[in-house]
């Protein structure tokens, strides 16, 4: 018989996302006049921007003729759309970042599982705890772990906790870490990192050699000036980081696929005999390998997010989500709850009350209000007593939700 990676057996139960999904199924089932409101995962409701819709139509209309048709595109995507990215979201802002350093992709969330491809398995990892559950199962199926215990914590990995007390910013390690993720504004608590707290971990990995997977898949949500958009922002991180971003949620390219992943070229690690090797290469050698381009047709509708009319309409999208996320960080204090996050991010992080489980309140929540959100303990150990309320929907929706909690909760 062919054996199989069994990595993928220490993985816990499903992943959080289908685990959630296959709960809510079968309460519908058992329920089918309940009105479920879906503030779990971060998936976007609204509409593609005009701008994005419009220059999709005008490739698909490109490749229905012969003298204008594309096949393969170039495995590290679109040189204009390249270009556009490096201008508007690195330059703008300061960051000595090149087109060529961008890869285009088709998710952040694939992009952080395959980055692994390009390391060693001798490398200590660290995450922080809460964490987007994506960094640590793509490192347990790697087989960069050991077991997981009761609590779900990995043998062989480095745990940051984060809480209130440290605003959910992990403290620099004492010990020295290779890997460390860092998401910022944060998936799953909403909190951000200041351009000292960033700073310091430039500074951090430089000293040590390690390599920072920043991932900064909601910098579109922040709206405080003071806060770095770009790991590249802080002085040294071309030394040390590899950032990924995602038209995902700044544009609604949830379904449509398209991200990018920063990989600079002055970005170095070793090889087992202490020889250095430009990652920048390794990577482009993995793209070109595995991967043929994102299509055409949806690197046409990313290009136009950067549009006079494109970028309006994308801040019109990020508004309209951040309204939500002010209604629920209002609404569920009112109902006499603690809320974090919400403010530079579309999550709100929620203590549970009366010191409940978060599965617990996520039952409680989905036979009492028939609202979906995400238990904080499928997100790390440290997420328990905490619960994840996506600002992802439509108003109306968010406002019955909070209706109902609201009713729930002051009662
Ligand atoms: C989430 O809800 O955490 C996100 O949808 C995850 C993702 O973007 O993959």
């Amino acid at each position: 018989m062919v054996t199989i990676n069994e990595n993928y057996l220490k993985l816990k139960a499903g992943y959080l996302f289908p685990e959630i999904a296959r709960r809510v199924n079968a309460f519908a089932e058992a329920n089918p006049t309940a009105q479920i409101i879906r503030l779990g995962i971060g998936d976007v409701t609204e509409p593609l921007p005009a701008a994005c819709r419009e220059a999709m139509i005008r490739a698909v209309e490109e490749m229905g003729d012969r003298a204008s048709f594309r096949g393969y595109g170039p495995e590290q995507g679109y040189e204009w759309l390249r270009q556009k990215i490096a201008e508007h979201d690195f330059q703008a802002r300061g960051c000595a970042i090149d087109a060529s350093e961008i890869f285009i992709s088709d998710g952040s969330k694939c992009d952080c599982g395959n980055i692994l491809d390009i390391f060693g398995d001798t490398n200590t990892i660290a995450v922080t705890d809460p964490v987007y559950p994506v960094y640590v199962d793509t490192n347990v199926m790697a087989g960069h772990t050991g077991p997981a215990n009761e609590a779900g914590e990995y043998d062989g990995l480095v745990y940051l906790p984060i809480s209130a007390e440290n605003h959910f910013t992990a403290q620099i390690p004492q010990q020295k870490v290779d890997l460390i993720y860092l998401c910022f504004p944060n998936n799953p608590t909403g909190a951000t990192a200041t351009k000292e707290h960033l700073q310091a971990w430039v500074d951090y990995a430089r000293q040590h050699g390690s390599i920072i997977l920043f991932d900064a898949a909601y910098e579109a949500f922040i709206t405080d000036p003071s806060l770095p958009h770009s790991i590249f922002e802080l002085q040294g991180a071309r030394e040390c980081a590899i950032e990924f971003r995602s038209f995902s949620k700044n544009a609604g390219f949830t379904g449509t696929r398209c991200a990018f992943t920063v990989v600079p070229k002055s970005l170095q690690a070793t090889t087992s005999d202490g020889s250095c090797v430009d990652l920048w290469k390794l990577w482009n050698r993995r793209q070109s390998t595995k991967f043929n381009g994102v299509s055409y047709i949806v690197q046409r509708g990313a290009e136009a997010v950067y549009s006079p009319d494109g970028r309006v309409q994308v801040e019109a999208l990020i508004r309209f989500y951040m309204e939500n996320a002010r209604i629920i960080r209002e609404q569920l204090t009112n109902a006499g709850l603690q809320v974090y996050g919400g403010v530079n991010a579309p999550y709100v992080w929620v203590k549970t009350p009366d010191a409940l489980s978060s599965w617990d309140f996520f039952d409680k929540l989905l036979q009492s209000c028939h609202v979906v959100g995400t238990p904080g303990s499928g997100f790390g150990a440290a997420g328990e007593g905490y619960f994840r309320i996506s600002a992802f929907n439509s108003r109306e929706n968010v406002i019955q939700a909070m209706e109902r909690i609201t009713a729930k909760f002051r009662a």
